[in-house]
């Protein structure tokens, strides 16, 4: 009896501990203030709902970035052996230990969890504003946008109980502010409205208003015939593509596909893609048009993130979860968004993103990105001190493609590096090996020049991009019925996307597999060697010249665009 009760005692004893005794809680991040262009308008009412993710440390990323690199590097003998699903979940998912200290915590403030991705490193919770508040320590108020006054609940700083700080990499959204996504090339509808007659001397030539970029780059027109292999489009921001808008561009500037080629669609995040004409949006018409008239034959799907994002990222980390899950994802994306600078994401949401980049990678799909539009400045142009390197283009895990212009001069290419297309160096990652070299030489160069207005500007140590690029500038296309020319980077990289779909067309075909992870082949001799090298050019931006074009890599056009002819022989066909 006494011995029961003492044993009881004790166990209340301890009960009571645990639920009272002041657990230390360390500020895992914070900031200052919120990024410029924000204004704290308020407390954040205490009954509303907050959809916060939870992600966990990962077991082993060090071990499948390995991984990655073998299946990548053309040199390995595990090239094109991409891995499978289980096998990535095996390096991400976290320790039990980590789920053991992260659930009984959830459970002791009686908080539901679930898991968003395969391999159980991130959790979702769903908790009122004050219960977030006492749970972190943290304030979280209301915040606008002042330019579209848009508001969002965010914290400037939050807390973990000390034991689980080396569990838990970080809670979002919580001191992220990111402003809206850059993309929006401009679109400067052609004069008469209407195309005038194909084949009249006035009109400008197939496709692109300069030169035919099948043409230029030895792209194939013949059908691709893989059914198994598809390129993806992402779509962001309510930017809606239109098949009405497809069909005119074909009819016109493709004569030889098939006018009712129609595009796939998948949704997240409440996404869709409503057909009333007026709704088209010019970088999805774009996207479209420049895939499904460039990869002839490769069946194209359009990925349509809506505005319901828990991701907090507009989407951009959904769309990933998505293809992660997707036994069926395509073997190439192409996205023509970019934040306008790095730090519109913390270093740990920007690791995190592209370390899932590298998952997808590892998985055999390819990913594109367009560096950004706004030279040395960012995304966009826009005033700065030092140079604004651009995510998702420095990370390591993608392949960031930047844009050219300038003169087809027969025989020969002599393209020159636009002016607008976004290069340097990042803050957030570290060179990786494959540039390493690349990167060492064309600083060396740019130190070689003396003292010029860069010196200072960038990071010495950073990533540099953009990896590859392709023409960008007075791309025609179809938008609500009306002909008109864009440019950007939006341009180049649903080009480079293309490329890399038909390469891996005949690789299905030949019964070999698809490319997956790029940058380790573009930077290979035998990569680089079917690629034309654009050694002119300069980003200018931030009130300098910006980065110069030169020979071998360079922070304006990466190691240059693409011969189709030549990226045949190098991929083994
Ligand atoms: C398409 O959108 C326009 C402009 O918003 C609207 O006037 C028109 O009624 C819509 N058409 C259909 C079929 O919904
Ligand atoms: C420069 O880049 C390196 C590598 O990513 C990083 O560790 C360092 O913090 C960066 N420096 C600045 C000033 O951002
Ligand atoms: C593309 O590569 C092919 C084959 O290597 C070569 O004959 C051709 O000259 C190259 N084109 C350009 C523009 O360099």
């Amino acid at each position: 009896m006494v011995l029961a009760t003492s044993f009881f005692a004790s166990l209340l004893l301890l009960a009571t501990a645990k639920l009272t005794a002041p657990r230390t809680m360390v500020v895992h991040e914070s900031r200052a203030a919120p990024a410029q262009g924000f204004v704290q308008s308020g407390a954040a009412p205490a009954e509303q709902q907050l959809t916060l993710r939870i992600a966990l440390k990962q077991n082993n990323i060090a071990g499948l970035e390995t991984e990655l690199y073998k299946v990548s590097d053309p040199a390995s003998e595990l090239y094109g052996q991409h891995l499978t699903l289980e096998e990535v979940t095996e390096f991400v998912k976290p320790t039990d230990e980590t789920l053991a200290a992260v659930s009984s915590w959830l459970s002791e403030n009686n908080i539901d969890a679930k898991p968003v991705t395969p391999a159980g490193d991130m959790l979702e919770i769903k908790i009122p504003v004050s219960q977030a508040n006492d749970l972190l320590s943290a304030e979280f108020s209301v915040f606008t946008h002042i330019e579209t006054g848009k508001t969002i609940i965010r914290t400037l700083q939050y807390s973990l109980p000390a034991p689980l700080t080396q569990h838990v990499e970080f809670f979002h959204p919580t001191t992220i502010f990111a402003p809206p996504l850059a993309s929006m090339p401009k679109f400067v509808a052609a004069s008469p409205a209407k195309r005038a007659t194909p084949g009249s001397d006035d009109l400008p030539r197939f496709m692109h208003l300069d030169y035919d970029p099948c043409e230029l780059y030895g792209i194939p027109t013949t059908p691709a015939t893989q059914k198994s292999n598809t390129l993806g489009v992402a779509g962001f921001i309510d930017e809606w593509a239109n098949q009405e808008d497809l069909t005119e561009f074909l009819t016109n500037l493709r004569t030889d596909i098939n006018p009712s080629t129609t595009f796939g669609l998948e949704t997240l995040d409440g996404g869709s893609n409503p057909q009333n004409r007026s709704q088209a949006g010019v970088e999805a018409d774009l996207d479209i048009q420049y895939t499904v008239g460039l990869a002839t034959g490769v069946p194209v799907t359009f990925i349509s993130a809506g505005d319901d994002n828990p991701d907090g990222l507009n989407g951009f980390l959904d769309m990933i979860l998505l293809l992660i899950n997707d036994p069926n994802r395509p073997s190439v994306l192409t996205t023509s968004y970019s934040f306008q600078a790095e730090t519109d994401l913390t270093l740990s949401v920007a690791t995190n993103l592209c370390n899932m980049y590298m998952q997808l990678g590892a998985l055999g799909t390819s990913l594109l990105f367009s560096s950004g539009d706004g030279g040395v400045s960012g995304g966009q142009p826009q005033s700065c001190g030092n140079y604004v390197p651009v995510f998702p283009g420095t990370c390591p895990y993608i392949t960031s493609v930047g844009s050219t212009g300038g003169i087809n001069q027969n025989p020969g290419i002599n393209e020159i590096g636009s002016s607008f297309s976004s290069g340097g160096f990042s803050n957030y990652f570290a060179i990786p090996d494959y540039q390493a070299a690349d990167v060492a030489a064309y600083i060396a160069w740019i130190d070689s020049l003396g003292t010029i207005p860069e010196d200072g500007r960038f990071n010495r140590s950073g990533r540099g991009f953009p990896d590859v690029s392709a023409q960008g500038e007075n791309f025609e296309i179809v938008v609500d019925g009306q002909f008109g020319t864009v440019a950007g980077t939006s341009c180049s990289s649903p080009t480079f996307a293309s490329v890399i779909a038909l390469l891996n067309d005949e690789l299905v075909a030949a019964g070999k597999p698809v490319l997956g992870f790029l940058n380790p082949f573009l930077y290979s001799s035998v990569g680089r060697a079917a690629l034309n090298d654009v050694q002119f050019g300069d980003n200018f931006g931030c009130g300098t010249d910006g980065f110069f074009g030169h020979a071998g890599w360079d922070a304006v056009t990466g190691l240059g665009t693409p011969n189709y002819t030549a990226l045949r022989t190098a991929v083994g066909l």
